[in-house]
């Protein structure tokens, strides 16, 4: 098992661990039982995962005498909403919850960032674990501290930094990953390689027949390059004034394309195009070599993912959602652009044009 500390102590949160490795979830009882100063533990699933894992995920902490619910809600992005929150705060109130309770967050995305919004605000803050089952949200979501749902207005808009207690990636969950959610995840490691670790895009590409077969030892690798590198970027910037936005690279275009396809291209599908839309801009705008574009693309396509944008799905609206972003964050779009693959940086003055330009060269 391997274990990667988040170093915030100095911050206004507190330093937690990240334990990576297969079929950890006995040790996951352990260490809580001594870290965790907490009677008793509330899951929170959705309906999915509960079948698939929910009673397993109970019964290791029941063997060590600790007291353990299960709440479960509907999968999927519709719950990612404030009526569940204040749904989940009743059923906590009638369970007896109180500030002696933790909740463990198991599942992916949507159950990560619901929980952990739920428990920091629940009775001004309960402890929230994170036990992510998705490749994506083992990766990326599970760790740094973001919650939040969504509103009609927008996506996370209500939302909170709120560390976790601590973070269990158990690899045994990919298992029964869809190989869909599997892809989704790979497109996050891919941006870590991108922003961060070149050689993290060769050790992709050259374990990709291993990583498909989803060989714990390649997966445990690269998932836990994934994690170092989230987790030296949360140190730095906890609460995104900076650095953190490198993270969304591939977001901006990628998000504005997902909405576009009315959510039929999945989250990491989206990203996928939008990393290849970051990276031609920035070969147009002449920083980054063409070569390092179609290193990103070659991998990218490898792994399954989309780099073009499909037909169908109307570049008007890709624009014009771009152009609704600019006008929810200010008067400009900050991209994060590459001047070499691992060398990222934000862009605010990119010409609408070239944008334009870019978005219609990836249309299929
Ligand atoms: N998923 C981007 C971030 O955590 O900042």
């Amino acid at each position: 098992m391997n274990r990667i500390r988040v170093h915030l102590e100095h911050k206004t949160s507190n330093s937690y661990d990240v334990h990576i490795g297969r079929d950890i979830l006995d040790r996951m009882g352990l260490i809580l039982a001594k870290i965790a100063m907490v009677n008793r533990y509330i899951i929170v699933t959705d309906t999915v995962v509960d079948a698939l894992h929910g009673e397993r995920v109970a019964a290791v902490l029941q063997k060590l005498g600790l007291k353990v619910d299960r709440m479960s809600i509907p999968p999927g992005e519709a719950s990612k909403d404030i009526r569940t929150v204040l749904e989940t705060a009743e059923r906590l109130t009638a369970l007896g919850a109180d500030r002696s309770s933790a909740l463990i967050a198991l599942g992916g995305g949507v159950v990560g960032d619901l929980a952990g919004f739920l428990a920091s605000i629940y009775m001004r803050g309960i402890p929230c674990i994170q036990v992510p089952t998705t490749l994506m949200a083992q990766v990326d979501s599970s760790i740094g501290g973001k919650t939040g749902v969504d509103t009609v207005a927008g996506k996370n808009l209500l939302g909170t930094f709120y560390q976790p207690l601590g973070v269990f990636i158990d690899t045994a969950f990919l298992d029964t990953l869809p190989e869909r959610g599997y892809r989704d995840g790979m497109a996050e490691i891919v941006k870590y390689g991108a922003i961060e670790q070149p050689e993290l895009l060769d050790r992709v590409a050259e374990g990709l027949g291993k990583a498909e077969n989803r060989d714990p030892a390649i997966l445990e690798e690269i998932i836990t390059a994934s994690c170092r590198i989230k987790k030296g970027i949360v140190e730095i910037d906890e609460k995104e004034k900076g650095l953190r936005r490198i993270l969304n690279f591939g977001h901006t275009v990628g998000h504005a394309v997902e909405a576009a396809s009315d959510y039929a291209l999945s989250h990491g599908e989206s990203v996928s195009v939008g990393m290849a839309a970051g990276a031609a801009l920035s070969v147009r705008l002449g920083y980054l070599p063409a070569e390092d574009r179609e290193r990103l693309v070659a991998v990218l396509k490898g792994v399954g993912l989309p780099t073009m944008i499909p037909g169908g799905i109307s570049r008007e609206r890709i624009l014009s959602h771009l152009k609704t972003d600019k006008k929810k964050t200010g008067s400009v779009i900050h991209f994060v652009l590459l001047k070499k693959l691992g060398i990222p940086f934000l862009n605010g003055g990119v010409p609408e044009k070239s944008v334009t330009e870019t978005v219609e060269a990836l249309t299929a």
